[in-house]
């Protein structure tokens, strides 16, 4: 009898905490984000943004309520209405599907909760438009396809021997991200497009896509690319993200074979792979300062600031209402710097 009164009291205790009761920054003098990640499965947003945000959100004296979408766009849907439910002051969003932020920005209107969406940019024509509390921050996608050919142009030019075949054409392989996200869309078209916009011809070999951008993907395509009937001719091996290349870099050593391999994310195993000489370069997608911008910009709209007052923060003038933080080149003469 002791012990269900005290489970009784406990929960009783907790409830206010849980936020059942909660009316938001204007009562409780905390602001609260309801938060999410697409998938705790991804290398980069699991590994760089959300630690930053966990440790940001307390440095701003600000709770972060974070949760894990799984890959899955229905489950988001129910994780928003619950922390509408629950009372969450913002919301900081990471899209599974790109094409449903109307859904998402519909629901924060209704609810009168501002939003800002981070990582992966909303993709319907007009979302952005719907509603004036809604916020995007993550990066100008088709950069990174751009620096990361300019970085594979630049090495081809002065390696005359990566033309295996000496036809004058690079006969590539490419590992892209999820289709339809606009960093993957971006940088499969950017990075090709600086060969041939330098005068180079291109010969795509293969190319397979992998929604979770995974490094089992990039193991498993490239060890069966080089036993294919093409397998002798690659060139160059393209990875939108770096933890692709991590996989295929694993299959080349399995196989004994070295082709130059780029990627994008400057993770800490791809700055170590530049140092072992197994990638010849990343392109820093800086998601530190990604973590930070989605949580300024959250506090503010959190109490009823301009997105981005007294923060460092540009918004574009575009009409995107959105703070691109750039890409940089991590080569092997400068990746030092990024360690
Ligand atoms: C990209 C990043 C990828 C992956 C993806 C998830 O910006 O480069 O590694 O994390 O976001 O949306
Ligand atoms: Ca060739």
């Amino acid at each position: 009898m002791r012990k269900v009164f005290l489970v009784a009291l406990a929960v009783l205790m907790l409830l206010p905490l849980t936020g059942a009761f909660a009316g938001g920054e204007k009562d409780d003098g905390v602001v609260t984000i309801g938060a999410n990640i697409y998938s705790f499965q991804d290398n980069f947003m699991n590994g760089v943004i959300k630690p930053e945000m966990e440790r940001y959100s307390s440095e701003l004296g600000v709770k972060l309520d974070i949760v894990d979408s799984e890959g899955q766009q229905a489950k988001l849907n129910d994780q928003v209405d619950v922390f509408i439910t629950k009372g969450v002051d913002v919301l900081a969003i990471n899209l599974v599907d790109p094409a449903s932020a109307a859904s998402i920005i519909a629901k924060a209107k209704a609810a009168d909760i501002p939003l800002i969406l981070f990582n992966k940019e909303a993709t319907e024509a007009g979302a952005m438009g719907a509603y004036d509390k809604v916020w995007y921050v993550g990066t100008n996608s088709a950069e990174s396809g751009i620096i990361q050919g300019e970085m594979m142009v630049a090495d081809w030019n002065a390696n005359s021997d990566w033309d295996k075949n000496g036809d004058g054409t690079v006969q590539y392989v490419m590992l892209k991200g999820e289709p339809g996200h606009p960093d993957a869309e971006a940088r499969t078209i950017e990075s090709v497009k600086a060969f041939t916009d330098a005068g180079i011809s291109v010969d795509e070999l293969a190319l397979e896509a992998d929604p979770n951008w995974s490094t089992a993907h990039g193991n498993d395509k490239m060890a069966i690319w080089l036993t294919s009937a093409f397998g002798k001719d690659i060139e160059l091996v393209i990875c939108n993200n770096d933890g692709m290349a991590f996989g295929a870099i694993n299959a080349l050593k399995a196989a004994n074979v070295q082709l130059p391999i780029y990627s994008v994310d400057a993770l800490a195993q791809a700055l170590q792979h530049i140092a072992d000489k197994e990638l010849n370069g990343t392109v820093l997608n800086d998601g530190v300062n990604q973590a930070r911008a989605t949580l300024d910009l959250a506090l503010n709209a959190a109490m009823g600031k301009g997105a981005v007052d007294g923060t460092s923060w540009v918004l574009d003038t575009d009409g995107t209402k959105a703070v691109r933080v750039p890409y940089v080149a991590v080569t092997p003469l400068n990746f030092e710097d990024f360690r």
